[in-house]
């Protein structure tokens, strides 16, 4: 007859031996590789973009092409949205939502000699002003340009380009050491390459690559997209 307590013996050896190895395998066994490409849309590191005690402007420029509500042609409707009963250009919406969010100090580039509302002579004028690389005259200076450490600037998308009049505001002053934040509206052009081209203007400046671009059909996706925006690049 067999001896029981050998053979119970033998069942404890072989079952500790057999959850070692089963152990052993998980420890040794090469950790799950997971190929999966994640997106992370981190806050571009170490650039200032207007926490704390960062000083921010909010720049832009904006042509609605009228300031009636009612009865609006297709291409007023094109260049502005409706927000209480008020008329805004599409940027300057995009501009105000903009401060809402980050606080700052907003400021509307105005030019000297107001662009007209009508839709055919205003898009005459830019063709001739882009044409001439004209840099048409901005009427309110900015006296303490110096103080802001985080300059936001927007501007509609105008023949695949930033319209004339940012080119004198960037002329106008010192962006070195600042922070650059671009937005924009346009009618299906998206950025039309803009960032790089303000990165170029600015050398001495760092122009984040995250610039905010929403169409003219999309204006109704504005405070959404605005918010999720600010929050990819750290703002808010
Ligand atoms: C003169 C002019 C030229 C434009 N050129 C373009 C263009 O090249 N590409 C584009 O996507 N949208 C173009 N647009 C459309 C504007 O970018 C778009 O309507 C924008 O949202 C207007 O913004 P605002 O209301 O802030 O001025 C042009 C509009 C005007 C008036």
């Amino acid at each position: 007859m067999k001896n029981p307590i050998k053979k119970s013996l033998i069942i404890i050896v072989s079952a500790t031996i057999a959850a070692l190895i089963g152990i052993g395998g998980c420890i040794f066994m090469q950790p799950q590789k997971n190929n999966t490409p994640q997106k992370v849309t981190e806050p571009e590191k170490q650039v200032k973009v207007g926490k704390g005690d960062q000083k921010i402007l909010i720049a832009y420029f904006s042509v609605p092409e009228t300031d009636n509500p009612n009865k609006m042609t297709k291409e007023e409707e094109n260049s502005a949205i409706v927000v209480d009963g008020k008329v805004l250009g599409n940027t300057q919406y995009v501009a105000m939502l903009i401060n809402e969010k980050i606080g700052g100090d907003i400021y509307r580039i105005e030019p000297k000699t107001p662009y007209t509302t009508n839709h055919k002579a205003l898009v005459a004028q830019a063709t001739e002003e882009q044409k001439s690389n004209a840099r048409p005259e901005i009427a309110n200076k900015i006296s303490n340009f110096g103080d802001y450490d985080v300059i936001y600037i927007g501007y509609p998308i105008w023949w695949g380009d930033m319209p004339q009049i940012l080119y004198t505001f960037l002329e106008m002053y010192d962006f070195s050491g600042k922070t650059v934040i671009l937005f924009s509206t346009h009618g299906g052009s998206r950025l039309a390459g803009t960032v790089n081209t303000v990165k170029n203007k600015l050398g001495g400046a760092t122009v984040i690559k995250n610039a905010f671009s929403l169409s003219r059909d999309n204006m109704e996706q504005a405070p959404k997209r605005v918010d999720a925006w600010l929050k990819e690049i750290g703002a808010d």
